[in-house]
């Protein structure tokens, strides 16, 4: 790590760099290359994700942010004629490895959409289902316990607790996109990947989210893709901003948003492209 001297910049670095220094590396990327057939939609990625902060990953549509975030728990190995270079750790555990355990990283990895998909069953059912699949409980009552504490984790219990047998397709959307979360709290992951989760919803149920995923941080690592980068400035710890499949700068957020290092990262956002 790069020593303390370094770090007498302005005083909006400190807080970041401090947490960023005490963090492990969750995630470790080494230069990775992504095709769907010919085309290639990342170009020789590496990045290193911390434990338990929020990263954001921002840019232009078509980027390659939400190919990436897939890369990370192999959510892309199901598209026919994609080609994977590189190398991804998870706790120092070669993903891609021959005979990785892709079902293990899905419940190590867990990964919620830009839609809100739950599934035409009640609000328990939801959150139960794949600790059902998964077989994870031995008994009713043990399983009742995992769904309240996704359920409360994910900051909806008071909500949806005196009707759990209810239609999960009757709660607001934003509800919904909460109960997705609890869905995938629910199998304890460690990592969860989130691909725009609130450019859905209106205002009230987007704070909802936002407060939701900087306090889901003390437990999980946190990867977030927005479009919006006042969402990225106050949900994330630290930026990554892509561009074209390329990564252009990864960033304290607070450095990122005031004084980036590159000119692309300054001229994105100031609002020049994009
Ligand atoms: N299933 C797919 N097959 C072929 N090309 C794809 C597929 N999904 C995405 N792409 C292409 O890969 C590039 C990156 O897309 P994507 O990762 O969705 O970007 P972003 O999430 O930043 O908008 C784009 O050029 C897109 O057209
Ligand atoms: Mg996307």
């Amino acid at each position: 790590m790069t020593p303390q001297a370094t770090f007498t910049a302005p005083k909006f670095e400190v807080k970041s760099h401090a947490s960023l220094r005490s963090a492990a590396t969750k995630i470790a990327v080494e230069h990775l290359n992504f095709f769907y057939g010919k085309t290639q939609a990342l170009k020789d990625i590496s990045i290193e994700i911390p434990e338990r902060q929020v990263m954001a990953f921002i840019g232009p549509s078509g980027c390659g942010k939400t190919t990436f975030l897939r890369t990370l728990n192999r959510m892309n190995d199901v598209i026919p004629g994609t080609r994977v270079e590189g190398k991804i750790t998870i706790d120092s555990d070669d993903i891609y490895a021959a005979g990785a355990d892709v079902v293990d990283l899905r419940r190590k990895v867990g990964m919620v959409f830009q839609k809100s998909n739950p599934f035409p069953k009640s609000i328990f059912d939801n959150v139960a289902y794949g600790l059902k699949i998964n077989r994870v409980t031995s008994s009713r009552s043990e399983l009742e316990g995992r769904v309240e504490e996704a359920l409360k984790d994910a900051a909806l219990w008071n909500e949806v607790k005196d009707r759990l047998k209810s239609s999960a397709l009757g709660l607001s959307g934003g509800q919904q996109q909460r109960l997705c979360i609890a869905r995938a709290l629910a199998i304890r992951p460690e990592v969860i990947l989130m691909d725009e989760p609130a450019s859905a919803l209106d205002p009230i149920a987007t704070s909802k989210i936002e407060e939701l995923i900087v306090d889901l941080k003390k437990q999980y690592t946190i990867v977030i893709v927005t479009h919006n980068m006042q969402q990225a400035a106050r949900v994330s710890d630290l930026t990554a901003f892509f561009l074209l499949g390329k990564l252009i700068e990864v960033n304290s957020t607070e450095k990122m948003f005031t004084a980036p290092n590159e000119k692309l990262t300054e001229d994105y956002i100031t609002g020049r492209f994009g």
